[in-house]
């Protein structure tokens, strides 16, 4: 019987096999987690430790790649603080972000599809009435940007609260400045009929922060770091499912190779174009500059479902 405090017992090899070494010592490992008490630390453990075995057998890692990986992973913990994440840049490029939200957010009938978080969206942005401005002094072309926050029956959902935020047109977030200025992002309130629309930037694309060891991972693989233009929403709602999401242009020649795994095809929106004296939804004067239009209907589904 194995003892999960007895971990020589995987050492010796006597009379054993390489194979069989190597899955004696992964028994012994998981065996080590028997007395958890939390059931589900011990089954993440348990198959975290299969798999990272599985990995290292599977590409015969050597003692060099793996001390390789731990100096990356201690760069990754070096650079983040708290403005800048790179272990979740890290999860955001390997997929790992995407794969989390697809395994959470399970599909649930026509309810809108979640994609990433992303490092950017704060807390406490300004609060817009419907039909105000997110952009606050944030550069690009104007966009009008309407919709209607239903459930899956179709009902309106009256006082949704939508979060938007976006970066401007030279691919920055406000976050992303030394100083302390808020541009591109707001929250307002679904009305009455579910409706909601606001003024913001017609996005554009931006490259992740690449200049820590998550940049130069990508650039080892010859990846871009840039992500597929968009407009990041954030929907609650009492009794819904919470909706992380984006929109995204269509067009967009980055949207087969957003470098987060963002982009989902229903999440992809007509932006479309308009000339400076095309009249405005609400007779703003945009001073003679060309604007978008664009339309995102967010249906929620039920919480827990
Ligand atoms: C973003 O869309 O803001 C984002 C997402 C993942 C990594 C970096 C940025
Ligand atoms: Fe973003």
């Amino acid at each position: 019987m194995t003892n999960s405090n007895d971990t020589t017992a995987a050492n010796e090899g006597h009379g054993l096999t390489p194979a069989e070494v190597e899955v004696r010592l992964i028994d012994t490992v998981t065996a080590s987690f028997a007395q958890a008490t939390d059931e589900r630390l011990k089954e993440l453990l348990t198959s975290l430790v299969r798999h990272l075995h599985g990995f290292i057998r599977d590409v015969r890692l050597t003692e060099a790649e793996w001390n390789a990986a731990i100096e990356f992973l201690t760069k990754v913990g070096d650079i983040t603080d708290d403005q800048r994440q790179e272990f979740i840049l890290l999860s955001d490029v390997l997929g790992a972000s995407m794969q989390t939200i697809n395994v959470s957010n399970q599909p649930y009938k026509n309810a809108t599809e979640a994609t990433v978080f992303g490092p950017f969206f704060v807390d406490d942005a300004p609060l817009i009435d419907n039909g105000g401005d997110i952009a606050g002094g944030g550069t690009g072309q104007p966009c009008w940007v309407e919709g209607v926050v239903r459930d899956t029956d179709d009902n309106p959902i009256p006082g949704a609260r939508i979060e938007v935020w976006e970066a401007d047109e030279e691919g920055l977030y406000d976050v992303q400045h030394e100083d302390d200025r808020v541009y591109g992002r707001a929250h307002l309130f679904a009305e009455d009929d579910g409706s909601f629309r606001f003024w913001g930037l017609t996005p554009t694309p931006y490259p992740i922060p690449d200049d820590g060891p998550v940049g130069q991972m990508l650039k080892a693989v010859g990846r871009s770091p840039m992500r597929a233009s968009h407009l990041h929403f954030m929907v609650t709602a009492p009794r819904m499912r919470t909706l992380v999401t984006h929109i995204f242009v269509e067009g967009d020649e980055l949207l087969t190779s957003d470098t987060v795994f963002g982009v989902k095809e229903s999440l992809i929106k007509n932006f479309e174009q308009q000339p400076a004296d095309a009249p405005k939804p609400d007779g703003r004067d945009l001073e003679g500059q060309t604007w978008s239009r664009t339309r995102f209907d967010i249906v929620l589904a039920p919480e827990g479902a």
